[in-house]
């Protein structure tokens, strides 16, 4: 056999195997269903109980685990009282309300959207750039025209008292962003659908008062929000710097996968924060993580992180512990 021939016949194999139909039926399926008959779930950072009741109720008439989370965080991001999310949301620090999202299904697709204004619904945004798009991520004014292009409405997400909030701290605030323990209440959301599929969202309006531009780690997939339907997935809370800086919900589903429980996995993603700090830190981290049994873990840095779970027709909000 000469070289070309060589080369030809190999590379015909190889790229036979890369697509074998056979294999990719295989993994289609270990990916799929790691646990069928699953008890559906709905479970979400803070105390949000419409919101993570309304995903659960969609996931107990059969919805499918992304639909349902991306259904539940729209609940918040609709709530104008709630000042960290969606329409409402503390603006940047010259007044824009700018907005971060991302989604991740049972089968690693995910989409992110970073730092758009004038929409209210980012989560759900996020999944049509995964779903619509060649893309992962759009971000700014590319994620925002993108989404009237999709049919969204264009809205002014500065609420009177948002704007209220902003002008005091204009007053008191030296033109430095917020942080302090209290001022991180992104939701996120993992869902378990009828499928054993599970699926998350992430959505937040970031660092209150933050500097125009700046992105957290909720859109950022692997820091908050992660999901593998073979191990299980977590979802962050809190300021996004420190959660980017160990990609802590990527860390938290691969510590489950070497074996840790999730309040194991949850403990020790919160130590990585802290091993780097000199002193008591300033600021609120929180990690909620279930496995694909549906066993769940949460820890936080402060006390005062809460989890809203919806399961078997009961929504209750869960007290976590903390290391302060
Ligand atoms: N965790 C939200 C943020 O830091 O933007």
């Amino acid at each position: 056999m000469n070289r070309k021939v060589f080369i030809e016949r190999t590379t015909i194999g190889i790229s036979s195997l890369l697509v074998s139909p056979s294999l990719f039926a295989k993994k289609k399926a270990i990916l799929q269903k790691p646990y069928p008959n699953a008890t559906p779930f709905a479970i979400a950072t803070w105390n949000v109980q419409k919101a993570t009741t309304t995903a659960g109720q969609a996931l107990d008439q059969g919805m499918n685990a992304l639909d349902a989370a991306v259904q539940g965080v729209a609940v918040e991001e609709a709530n104008l009282l709630n000042s960290t999310v969606g329409k409402g949301g503390a603006p940047d620090r010259d007044g824009n309300v700018s907005l971060d999202a991302c989604v991740m299904d049972s089968n690693g697709n995910c989409g992110a959207v970073l730092a758009v204004e004038n929409i209210t619904h980012v989560a759900a945004l996020a999944k049509e750039v995964m779903e619509k798009t060649p893309h992962v991520i759009l971000a700014g004014e590319g994620a925002r025209k993108f989404a009237i292009s999709q049919g969204y409405q264009a809205e002014d997400l500065l609420t009177e008292e948002s704007k209220k909030a902003w002008q005091k701290w204009l007053e008191e605030g030296h033109y430095q962003p917020e942080i302090n323990v209290e001022n991180h209440d992104t939701i996120g959301m993992l869902c378990v659908d009828k499928e054993g599929a599970l699926s998350g969202a992430c959505t937040t309006s970031g660092l209150a008062y933050k500097m125009k531009g700046r992105v957290g780690d909720s859109p950022i997939i692997g820091s908050g929000l992660f999901v593998d339907n073979s191990v299980g997935a977590a979802v962050a809370t809190g300021l996004g710097e420190e959660v980017i800086k160990t990609v802590g919900s990527f860390l938290i589903v691969e510590l489950m996968r070497q074996g840790k429980s999730p309040q194991e996995a949850c403990e020790e993603a919160i130590q990585r924060i802290l091993e780097k700090q000199k002193t008591k830190p300033d600021f609120q981290v929180a990690y909620l993580a279930t496995n694909k049994n549906g066993v769940l873990g949460a820890y936080s840095i402060h006390s005062g992180f809460t989890y809203t779970i919806y399961k078997n027709n009961k929504c209750q909000n869960i007290n976590v512990k903390s290391i302060f």
